[in-house]
């Protein structure tokens, strides 16, 4: 097919809306959301859903060792590189059915046009799904994984504990050592694009159809134990407690002045608290607070986890307690591949779609990748800006122009 034939191949717009649709109805949850943690029984129907559908369009369906599921379309030269096109079929709990899941289905989407078409391009062609991408379990194990970055220590503590993970991975066909198997050569990856939902409201409220990423932050996590003392919640006098929830509390609000004023536009959040032993009877002994802070920029970060650590210290002396400090995940700041930008901004224009230049808050599998290939991502509006949030929403359209973004990205780049 002539480069000007190609310019105007479009998704299958009913067939992209039906298969969404399908993969919405696994893990569904009532209002309108889904619920499929990393490895949970929704998450694996879900993956099935994958290579079944795979198969049938006829693409050679495969599973690495990181349990990222994979279809492969051989269109490229013999022994030629192989361009990928992912996301992550996870959720967080109780999440939106467009996290992720845009853009895996997108990538099918884009090698099943390219299959009927009979397409021979320079580079083979993948649609991936990275396991555990939300961090259910540990960050980014599959794009880590894949990218040979992942290490012992990423998995070491994971969130829920290991016992529970060893099992979750051994339900999936998986285990600790077999995620270090993953990892592919940068020699044959041509590179990966991803296609997302912004999770914001720039492009919403700008009136613009698709956000060109520039470059994706670095997320520092944190589990913080306040130490105190349990003691008997009516004799214990206010002021004769060791209270660990104080401390934490002290911490959380500090944690908010501090980024708010010396951070300008960074953020921290304190997702959860555990008490114990958590009744209401007793003053509670420990707080075990997760703590993660985000930032575009390695020093940033440094500063941040510097003046965090320093108010754990202030909370813990106002109240008398000790406290631990322990590091459970660094991702670092990612730059989007500069040609791969261009692609994007050029198939924007051709399809004439408005885009504009966004970096990205949340975090995704292609800061992983962007360390071993060219890397880029697309952005399409999110009504309101919900996400992590059954309310997460983006028009169909808007789903639409982006697949016919990636997939016009996919052949200018792998041609
Ligand atoms: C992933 O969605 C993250 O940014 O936490
Ligand atoms: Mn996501
Ligand atoms: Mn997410």
């Amino acid at each position: 097919m002539k480069n000007k034939s190609l310019s105007s191949l479009r998704i299958n717009d009913e067939r992209f809306r039906a298969n969404f649709e399908t993969l919405a109805a696994i893990g569904a949850t009532p209002d309108g959301g889904v619920h499929r943690p990393a490895l949970s029984e929704a998450h694996l129907e879900a993956r099935r859903w994958f290579l079944e559908h795979a198969k049938q369009i006829g693409l050679d369906a495969r599973m690495d060792g990181a349990g990222n599921h994979s279809a492969v379309l051989l269109c490229g030269r013999a022994g030629g590189p192989t361009l990928l096109l992912g996301s992550h079929l996870d959720s967080v709990p109780y999440g939106g059915r467009f996290d992720g899941a845009l853009g895996v289905v997108a990538a099918l989407e884009v090698l099943q046009v390219v299959k009927e078409q009979g397409i021979s391009l320079n580079t083979h062609l993948e649609a991936i799904d990275f396991t555990d991408e939300e961090g259910h379990f540990a960050n980014f194990v599959g794009s880590l994984g894949l990218a040979g970055r992942l290490e012992p220590e990423h998995i070491q503590h994971p969130r829920g504990g290991r016992d529970r993970f060893r099992q979750a991975l051994c339900q999936a066909g998986l285990s600790e050592s077999s995620l270090f198997s993953a990892g592919r050569d940068p020699a044959t990856l041509a590179g990966y694009l991803e296609l997302h939902i912004e999770q914001g409201i720039r492009l919403i409220e700008s009136g613009i159809q698709i956000g060109v990423v520039t470059n994706i932050v670095g997320i520092r996590s944190f589990k913080i134990k306040f130490i105190g003392r349990a003691d008997h919640a009516g004799t214990t006098p206010m002021d004769k407690r060791l209270d660990a929830a104080q401390g934490a509390s002290a911490f959380t609000l500090a944690s908010r002045e501090l980024v708010m004023n010396e951070f300008p536009g960074y953020v921290a959040t304190v997702g959860n608290m555990e008490f114990e032993p958590g009744v209401f009877n007793v003053v509670p002994h420990t707080v075990t607070v997760a703590l993660e802070f985000r930032a575009d920029d390695d020093h940033k970060l440094d500063e941040m986890e510097a003046a965090l650590r320093q108010q754990v210290s202030v909370a813990a002396q106002q109240f008398g307690l000790e406290s631990e400090t322990e590091h459970l995940d660094n991702t670092p700041p990612a730059h989007m591949n500069d040609q791969v930008r261009e692609a994007f901004v050029n198939v924007s224009k051709a399809l004439g779609l408005k885009h504009t230049f966004l970096p990205s808050g949340a975090g995704h599998d292609a800061q992983c990748m962007a360390e071993i290939c060219p890397t880029g991502m697309i952005f399409v509006p999110s009504v309101g800006g919900f996400s992590h949030s059954a309310k997460e929403f983006t028009e169909w359209e808007d789903c639409a122009n982006g697949a016919n973004a990636l997939l016009q990205a996919a052949l200018m780049l792998a041609r």
